[in-house]
């Protein structure tokens, strides 16, 4: 791939927007799964994945061959990746993922991921299970879901103070990038019952409370709550009110809408005003109208929205012919209205923060400069405090600047 017109000496487009500090939105933390720990987790705990889904062979194996061009290469996917066969495998990795081990491993390396594509503010979100101490653990040894939250934040607070020991001694990594810094978002899977999400609620409001106590900018925090899980199960109404009394303890709301049509629940989330929307793909004109008139930012995740919606099948796993059909974002684009990128599951869509990047600049010709802006400004929406958020756009604007005076 070419040049592009940012300032300074030409580097590639793809290595721009790896260089270019980055905001992270809608990131699930099991979805985050590296494929060699999946397949170790499942070893280790004696756990049979589907050959459907899972397969031994490096992950690289299962994309179509493109066109003999390197770049162009991870701009493929022909991995079975429609919205039923993203909830099977979710379905097969808490067998994995069972126990508090396995869950500070994938949480460093989600970590550790994001922070390789130079993401400086990520909001991860998890739904919390009763997970065991140990595998080898006896099944009535579970332990609560304030644990696994618990457990979430300590495994960021590890990463956060292995970062700031690494920056101070690596003064090349800190003119290349930012130290990640993290907030979690609880996440109701709304094929639960009511009575699950009423807890998991509680113990999120009750956390956050605790939390407001002693405000620091340095451990990560709960910031908000989603609602996520299959949209084919229930509907937002069913939760509404708990939604409601997060939001009046001080929780952000955020909600995926409209991953399948459907009209009357679409109405109902965005007559709720959360404070953003994740994909907000499949709605009626008519309410696409309200998205764009009440400015809800919406989360848009690109290698997912293609992969769920089926759009590069006729052309054998092309993600950029497949976007180009999406149903919002060209509109999105063109009236500008509040985006942030985001990766949904990385590990479970094969694509990390870069990738999303080049695909969209790529589909629709984007001015690489533009996109990082627009990456930059994505951190408006972030569900952080206000000192946080200004902290983190002045030295996302400083090491943009360092970049285009140095590429
Ligand atoms: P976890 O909450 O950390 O276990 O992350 C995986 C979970 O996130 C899945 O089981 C779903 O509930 C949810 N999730 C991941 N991707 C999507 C999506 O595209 N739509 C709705 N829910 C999702
Ligand atoms: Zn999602």
């Amino acid at each position: 791939m070419s040049d592009h017109g940012c300032p300074g000496k030409a580097v590639s487009v793809s290595e721009y927007l790896r260089r270019i500090p980055k905001v992270e939105l809608h990131a699930h933390l099991n979805g985050c799964i590296r494929h060699e720990t999946l397949m170790d987790l499942a070893h280790e705990r004696g756990a049979t994945l589907s050959n459907r889904h899972f397969s031994a062979e490096p992950l690289h194996e299962n994309l179509a061959s493109p066109p003999n061009n390197g770049e162009h290469h991870s701009m493929y996917n022909i991995m079975p990746r429609s919205l039923q066969n993203c909830f099977d495998i979710f379905a097969e990795i808490p067998a994995c993922v069972n126990d508090l081990s396995a869950l500070r491993r994938i949480t460093q390396e989600a970590l550790e991921d994001f922070a390789a594509h130079h993401v400086a503010y990520l909001e991860l979100r998890s739904t919390p299970k009763r997970l065991l101490r140990s595998h080898q653990d006896d099944q009535s040894q579970k332990v609560d879901k304030q644990v696994y939250i618990e457990t979430v934040l300590e495994g960021i607070r590890d990463f956060q103070s292995k970062e700031k020991e690494r920056f101070s001694h690596d003064p090349v990594l800190s003119s290349s990038r930012l130290p990640i810094v993290c907030n979690f978002i609880v996440a109701i899977d709304r094929s639960q019952s009511l009575e699950e999400a009423t807890d998991t609620v509680h113990i999120a409001i009750d956390m956050f409370q605790r939390q407001q106590s002693r405000p620091s900018n340095l451990s990560p925090s709960i910031v908000g709550i989603d609602l996520g899980g299959n949209p084919t199960k229930n509907d937002f109404r069913t939760f509404q009110t708990l939604f409601q009394k997060a939001r009046q303890a001080g929780l952000k709301v955020t909600i995926h809408c409209g991953e399948i049509p459907s009209r009357d629940e679409a109405v109902a989330i965005l007559a709720f005003r959360p404070d953003r929307l994740g994909h907000a793909l499949l709605l009626p004109s008519s309410l696409q109208k309200v998205l764009e008139d009440t400015k809800i930012p919406v989360e848009t995740c690109p290698t997912s929205n293609v992969m769920t919606l089926e759009l590069a099948r006729s052309s054998n796993g092309n993600l950029v012919h497949g976007l180009s059909q999406h149903p919002c974002l060209a509109q999105w684009l063109q009236n500008n209205h509040p985006l942030s990128i985001g990766t949904d599951d990385p590990g479970v869509f094969h694509t990390n923060a870069t990738k999303e990047l080049v695909l969209l600049v790529n589909t629709f010709s984007l001015d690489p400069c533009a996109m990082a802006e627009k990456v930059a400004d994505s951190v408006n929406y972030a569900f952080c405090n206000e000192t946080l958020r200004q902290e983190i756009n002045a030295k996302m604007r400083e090491i943009m600047k360092e970049i285009h005076h140095s590429s």
